[in-house]
């Protein structure tokens, strides 16, 4: 088997040569001929497949370690895709910092084909077990968490999952497979808003269920099929362009986010910075991904901070080639009212910043004329 960042150039060889192209062209036909009646044929209907988005679910399924992978038309279309295995009457133990979208869609949607669930603290396998009940099903989380940043180790969750016959679902959005591949640890189905890393240039909404089994894959086909948010082809060939420069688009993250951490933490200004920590001795993480948090000394300034920027776009998601800033708070977990936000530790000048590829000297410079004002303004105050 090739390494993986080649994977990410070369797909898996279809059964079409596509007359040689380079690229998988985008077949945007939604009806295929049958050459013959009574013959089997592998395309008949857009929805239930199409060569692009079928070329492309196969690369991912191969990057994900996948008996079988499936794109969708946002990484909500996605999730519900996977969590619509669940039945009527079950219970799902969820991650306590899960992205906000995931708990509105099981609590005031799933809540209503009644399906039940709880939050829990995914680093602490004693209240992870404590919490299963006999209609338990699954666990869902994400191993590294939004905006806080906490890991979770994937392997002994999973153990402890399939000890008691759950299934073991993650949202690896924040990492990729590049930086984690879940089911290789024993998870059962991953998800992803492969509008973030996966596509990497924030011009398109796709997701992605990977599922570790075939008999896992051929369920996540039949809900995919029977609720038709597959991703277009066109959306399939923009998220193929997008994981060939995967690799290439994290190492340059990473290497950005270090250097704008390393210049975080001299700067007395800076009280706390949010980053997995241990990564060196966590065999299930290549590397903590390209988003951090911080908060500063005089949390009343984050405001003016964040509005200083010149290169951070001010703009909520991650994971493309353009840095961006929100305030949690304010931005992307505002529909927590403040207790809940004070219960999940997003203090409100909390500053989450998701690192692109620019010049690491310019984002550091960005930075640090933003703390050179609130300085200044500080003691002209
Ligand atoms: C961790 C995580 N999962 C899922 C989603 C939902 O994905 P999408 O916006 O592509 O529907 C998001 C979006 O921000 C996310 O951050």
């Amino acid at each position: 088997m090739t390494e993986f960042a080649t994977r990410l150039v070369h797909g898996p060889k279809q059964d079409q040569d596509f007359y040689g192209a380079v690229a998988v062209p985008i077949y945007k036909a939604t009806t295929y001929a049958y050459p013959e009646i009574g013959q089997p044929v592998k395309y008949d209907y857009g929805r239930s497949g199409n060569p692009t988005r079928c070329a492309l679910e196969d690369q991912l399924a191969r990057l994900e370690g996948a008996a079988g992978a499936f794109a969708f038309s946002s990484g909500m279309a996605a999730i519900h895709a996977a969590l619509a295995l669940l039945k009527a009457g079950d219970y799902l133990i969820v991650g306590k910092q899960i992205y906000g979208g995931t708990f509105r869609l099981l609590r005031q949607f799933f809540g209503r084909w009644g399906l039940t669930v709880t939050a829990v603290d995914t680093r602490d396998l004693a209240a992870v077990e404590a919490a299963i009940r006999p209609n338990t099903r699954a666990i869902y989380f994400e191993p590294v968490t939004n905006p806080l940043l906490e890991v979770t180790p994937i392997a002994p969750l999973a153990k402890l999952a399939h000890r008691h016959g759950l299934l073991t679902i993650v949202d690896n959005t924040f990492l990729s497979p590049y930086l984690a591949q879940p089911l290789r640890w024993g998870a059962d189905l991953v998800v992803h808003s492969a509008t973030k890393y996966l596509a990497g240039h924030s011009e398109l909404s796709a997701g992605v269920v990977a599922a570790r089994t075939p008999a896992l894959a051929r369920r996540v086909y039949f809900i995919q099929n029977a609720l038709g948010a597959g991703l277009s082809p066109e959306g399939a060939n923009e998220l193929a362009r997008g994981l060939k420069t995967l690799a290439l688009q994290l190492d340059r993250q990473l290497a950005n986010l270090d250097a704008v951490r390393r210049f975080l933490a001299s700067q007395p200004a800076v009280q706390r910075i949010y980053y997995p920590t241990k990564l060196a001795a966590n065999p299930e993480l290549r590397g903590g991904g390209g988003v951090l948090s911080l908060e500063l000394a005089d949390g009343a300034q984050a405001l003016a901070f964040v509005n200083r920027l010149q290169l951070f776009t001010r703009a909520v998601s991650l994971g493309a080639v353009e840095s961006l800033v929100e305030l949690p708070s304010k931005m992307s977990h505002a529909e927590l009212s403040p207790a809940e936000q004070e219960a999940a530790g997003i203090k409100p000048g909390l500053i989450r910043l998701a690192i692109g590829i620019e010049d690491e000297h310019d984002l550091v410079a960005d930075l640090a004329q933003a703390l050179d004002y609130c300085q200044a303004s500080r003691k002209g105050a």
